[in-house]
């Protein structure tokens, strides 16, 4: 099974409390601990997390920065834990407007990690869906243009092999916490048949228990495709 989270409401959980945003940030770092912990015995084998959209560049310089601080604070962190356990950490989005240094600890962290098996971790980091669908038809283009594919061989199932989920594939739940009922550029190119579900909690507020009762949630409801046959959610893997 695959989940994605749209981890919303740190900015409001911190101002509610009086403290600065970034606080808000900090603590929904835990969370984001926690669900990786959780995710494999919840049967959970790809988890993928929305931390930097390609919109998110219009907020105010200083919060930029101390997401970005944040980010590679725990991505050295976190590196060795990760390894230990079992955890192939992959990033999406664009890698043009990072830092030489984040840059180097996402593929360190890549790299030390990408031999592991027991739960796929994807962060999301300048990523916006729109973006990556653009990305997919210039890669197709090209591709055409050296002779490479036919204008025939661009189908449904080449996007999904040169997408950035094409080694785990399309989420099977999104769950946005933070009360909007909104996609914001996540995933947009793979969310065709994905269950959605949005929770009012702000994602600092957003524990373990909050992600087994969505997972619960999710295997109870019928997948039909579009057809009518009931495909058995219980038995996503
Ligand atoms: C989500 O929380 C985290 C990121 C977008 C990085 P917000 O920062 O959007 O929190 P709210 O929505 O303002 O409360
Ligand atoms: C979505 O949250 C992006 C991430 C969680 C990284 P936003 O707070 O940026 O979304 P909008 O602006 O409310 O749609
Ligand atoms: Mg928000």
């Amino acid at each position: 099974m695959h989940v994605a989270i749209i981890m919303d409401g740190n900015g409001r959980w911190a101002t509610q409390k009086r403290l600065p945003r970034t606080y808000g940030h900090r603590v929904g770092v835990s969370r984001v601990e926690e669900c990786i912990r959780e995710a494999p015995d919840a049967g959970i084998k790809t988890l993928t997390f929305y931390a930097f959209s390609t919109e998110n560049w219009k907020r105010p310089q200083p919060e930029i920065e101390a997401l970005f601080a944040l980010l590679r604070f725990h991505v050295n962190k976190k590196a060795w834990d990760l390894r230990n356990a079992n955890v192939k950490v992959s990033f999406i989005g664009s890698r043009k407007r990072l830092s030489s240094g984040l840059l180097r600890s996402m593929e360190f962290l890549e790299n030390l990690t990408a031999g592991c098996s027991g739960l796929n971790l994807n962060v999301a980091i300048d990523y916006g869906g729109r973006d990556e669908i653009i990305k997919m038809a210039r890669d197709a283009a090209e591709q055409v243009i050296l002779n490479q594919i036919n204008i025939t061989d661009i189908t449904e199932v080449f996007f999904d092999k040169i997408s950035q989920l094409s080694n785990c594939g399309a989420p099977d739940l999104i769950i946005r916490t933070g009360g909007g009922q909104r996609i914001s550029n996540f995933l947009i190119w793979h969310l065709a048949y994905a269950e959605l579900a949005f929770v009012d909690t702000l994602w600092p507020d957003f524990s373990p228990k909050c992600l087994l009762d969505e997972v619960k949630k999710f295997r109870i409801k019928d997948r039909k495709y579009g057809g009518l046959e009931v495909s058995k959610v219980s038995q996503v893997k």
